[in-house]
Order: C-alpha cells, then sequence, then structure tokens
C-alpha cells in the first residue's frame, strides 16, 4: 500500500548551537536530512516526497538532493514561520488523496517496517501515529511539586512519522488554521476535531537531533545501522 510523505525540513535547528540549519550537519559522511530522505527513496511503498524547506536554503538542498541522488522528491515547498505552517505547505501541495504521512527531517533512523506498520494502521483507521511507552517513572508537576505519579503503562512518547488518510489532516489543518490553532504535532489537531489516533509501538532509536548529544548518539546509532547492513 502505497504513501507520499511530507518532510518539514525548514527549521533553524537553534537549540542544536550550530549556527547552521542542524539538517545539513554531517551524520557519518552525509547530513542529517539525507539519511532521513533515504530511508524514503529506498522504500518501494514510497510513492513521492514533498519537502518543506527555507527559500533562503532551496539551492543547497537542491544541491545534495542531486549529490545524492534522491529522484523522489516531487515539490519543494516554502516552509512557515511554524513547524505546523510548514506541513501546511506541503499539504498545500498534495492534490492525490491516499495515506500521507509526516516525518521530521530530524529524525533519520526510522524503521521500514515501522513505516509501513503504520501507514497500513492509518489507511485502516484513518489516522495513526508513532510511540514508544515511557521507561521511566513519569509525574505530573505543573508548577515543580508533584501533584501525581502517572501510570506508565498508558503513557506513550510520541514521534514521527504521523499518518493520516489525506482527507482527514486536510481537515484537521482547515480546521486548525480557522480557529488560529497551533500544535506540537499533527495527531493534535486530529484529535481536536474528535477523530480517533491509533499508536503504532515504534523504536527507541527513533532519536530527533535536536542538541549536539544527540548529535553524539546519532553517530553510535549509525555505526550499528551500518554494521547490521553489513552482515
Ligand atoms: O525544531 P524541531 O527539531 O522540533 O523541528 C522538527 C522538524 O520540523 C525539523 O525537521 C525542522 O526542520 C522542521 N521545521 C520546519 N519549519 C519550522 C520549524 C521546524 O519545517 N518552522
Amino acid at each position: 500500500m502505497n504513501y507520499t510523505v511530507m518532510i518539514p525540513a525548514a527549521g533553524s535547528g537553534q537549540r542544536m548551537g550550530a549556527g547552521v540549519n542542524k539538517l545539513f550537519l554531517k551524520l557519518g559522511e552525509k547530513p542529517i536530512f539525507i539519511h532521513t530522505l533515504q530511508a524514503f527513496e529506498r522504500d518501494p511503498l514510497c510513492s513521492g516526497i514533498i519537502l518543506a524547506v527555507k527559500k533562503e536554503e532551496e539551492e543547497e538542498i537542491q544541491g545534495y538532493l542531486e549529490q545524492f541522488n534522491i529522484l523522489k522528491v516531487r515539490s519543494m515547498v516554502e516552509g512557515g514561520s511554524e513547524r505546523q505552517y510548514s506541513v501546511d505547505a506541503c499539504l498545500e501541495a498534495h492534490t492525490e488523496g491516499g495515506v500521507v504521512l509526516v516525518h521530521d527531517a530530524a529524525r533519520p533512523f526510522i524503521k521500514r517496517s515501522v513505516i509501513h506498520d503504520l501507514a497500513k494502521e492509518a489507511k485502516q483507521h484513518g489516522a495513526a501515529i508513532v510511540g514508544v511507552k515511557a521507561k521511566d517513572t513519569m509525574k505530573l508537576a505543573p508548577t515543580g511539586t508533584v501533584e501525581k505519579t502517572m501510570n506508565r503503562d498508558h503513557l506513550w512518547i510520541v514521534q514521527t512519522p504521523q499518518a493520516f488518510r489525506y482527507e482527514v489532516l486536510k481537515e484537521a489543518s482547515e480546521r486548525a488554521k480557522k480557529d488560529d490553532f497551533l500544535g506540537t504535532d499533527e495527531s493534535m489537531l486530529v484529535e481536536r476535531i474528535g477523530h480517533p489516533v491509533r499508536i503504532v509501538e515504534g523504536t527507541y532509536d527513533n532519536v530527533k537531533m535536536t542538541t549536539q548529544e544527540d548529535l553524539a548518539i546519532g553517530e553510535i546509532l549509525l555505526k550499528r545501522v551500518l554494521q547490521e547492513d553489513e552482515e
């Protein structure tokens, strides 16, 4: 079952403190976002990639796409000031319906089996997201004093990709726009229109490259992936 993936890559990555878009930083021999794009380029079920970029970075990104032979990018759109607006711009460029995935360019270690489980679940139920179970004890403490210990079995740490039947995400995005609602992920937009969102269990190594520590972990994960590919 085929899907289209929308990849927001128009952030600045200030928490990385690199002075450039963190997605250009290298993991092994390739920029972070190229690892992410290759996961989809190599997946036979991925029928196309829509990429949101900053206008001033478009040329550099185009150069990398050519260098690494990424052929599935069918539209490059201008991202917005918030991640949600970058995803909106991707949605504007998509007219074909079907199952759409949204995946952060900053998560290069997404596994194909997880993508496939997710796309299947979204096709069946309309909306599905990837998450992992919380490993640590979780407390609710909005003012800095513990109010309550949460039941860990009910808590999920949510990642991307998040997958939707096109019409579900489109309606959620339009309603958010109308209400001036800004969420931290696509699922929030879909939850608020009352559509159920399924969770698919992912892997702990699907980390978002946010700080220098993540980059160090990323180098270790990459060595493991390369070793597995050789075996
Ligand atoms: O900053 P953060 O890592 O949370 O961003 C997640 C993803 O969203 C990144 O791939 C980033 O490039 C993208 N993004 C975007 N437009 C923004 C902010 C972030 O496309 N305005």
